[in-house]
């Protein structure tokens, strides 16, 4: 793999999700050295330690290195952001949208600080909003700014498939499209079970439900926990670092900046790409029924409204 890379920072590393990527990076042993950044500096080294210490058990070398300060994140090859305010119950993931974009925004220009050209994952919530506040913030290129979403938002709904069907959810493999939201777009007919039509498996309704249930998933785990979800978006989120690192050329689908693609500009949402070691290698545009067209842009016009918000607060 891209031999290249060796150091990941994860801004916000103390947190669940962030902390949460960092340990499951660290079983992948990919890279030399995550750095956990957080605000909460104690916690970022209480976590790293702990992490650390389970490398003798979960049999990795990756080093796992806690801190408050930048400089310890210098020549991050990847930096993930996770800093931000997680949803509450009854929050959307919108009433998010001040608090987080100032954090973004002064993330990235501290993290540019120190690392000229790094590759960024956005993880934090509005997420399609975010990686585009990010993108403009950094100036790099858009190959090299994305978000995850796609990854977590699919997860969910092969979990739900597997569940239905009783097979493996490694065998499920599914498309969705558009923003990190209640109108993202499950596309059932890009979704197979080995290769089979999950439409010639499951029924017109049962099928709807899962889609249903999909789209709410991450307001699911809200309502349980009070505070939202981890394990996966941390996994998803590290899926991606792994991806880029060893340059594989998985295909995902991931928040990518939009430029005419499925006929959307200046934009960043849910589509299919290729990551390898360069960041976002391709994206893909699928054909589209006018339905699923119309979902699309109707979710694409649901992230636009928040980028204007944002925009009109002073950010992106
Ligand atoms: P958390 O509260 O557990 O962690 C957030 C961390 O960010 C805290 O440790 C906090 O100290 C830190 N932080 C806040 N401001 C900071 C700053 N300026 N610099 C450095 N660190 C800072 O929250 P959690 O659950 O880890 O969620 C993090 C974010 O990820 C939220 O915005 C959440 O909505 C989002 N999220 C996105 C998902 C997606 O699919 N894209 C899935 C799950 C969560
Ligand atoms: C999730 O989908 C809230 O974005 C967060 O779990």
């Amino acid at each position: 793999y891209n031999q290249k890379m060796r150091k990941v920072t994860i801004v916000g590393g103390a947190g669940n999700v962030g902390a949460t990527c960092a340990n499951v990076l660290a079983h992948d042993n990919c890279v030399q050295e995550i750095v956990m950044l957080d605000l909460n500096g104690n916690m970022a080294k209480g976590k790293a330690l702990d992490s650390w210490q389970q490398a003798p058990i979960g049999e990795y070398s990756s080093r796992l290195i806690g801190t408050d300060n930048y400089a310890d994140t210098a020549d991050s090859d990847i930096v993930v952001i996770t800093a931000g305010l997680p949803r509450k119950p009854g929050m959307s993931r919108d009433d998010l949208i001040a608090i987080n974009a100032k954090i973004v925004t002064e993330v990235v220009g501290k993290i540019l600080q120190y690392s000229a050209n790094p590759i960024i994952i956005v993880v934090s919530n509005p997420l399609d909003v975010m990686t585009y506040a990010a993108l403009k913030a950094s100036k790099l290129p858009a190959h090299r700014v994305m978000g995850m979403a796609g990854i977590l938002d699919t997860a969910r709904y092969r979990a739900f498939l597997a569940e239905a069907l009783n097979v493996s959810p490694r065998d499920i493999q599914a498309l969705l499209m558009g923003g990190h939201g209640d109108t993202m777009v499950p596309l059932p007919r890009y979704t197979t079970v080995a290769g089979i039509p999950v439409t010639e498996l499951l029924d017109a309704d049962t099928l709807d439900k899962i889609v249903k249930r999909t789209a709410v998933g991450g307001g699911e785990l809200v309502q349980l926990m009070g505070t939202s979800a981890w394990y996966a978006p941390g996994a998803a989120a590290a899926q991606m670092v792994s991806a880029i690192v060893r340059n594989e050329n998985r295909v995902f689908p991931c928040c990518a900046f939009l430029n005419g693609e499925y006929g959307i500009n200046d934009l960043c949402v849910g589509v299919p790409v290729k990551l390898g070691k360069n960041g976002i290698e391709k994206i893909y545009e699928v054909q589209l029924t006018d339905d699923e067209k119309a979902l699309l842009h109707k979710s694409a016009a649901a992230v636009r409204e928040v980028v204007d918000v944002c925009r009109n607060l002073g950010f992106a």
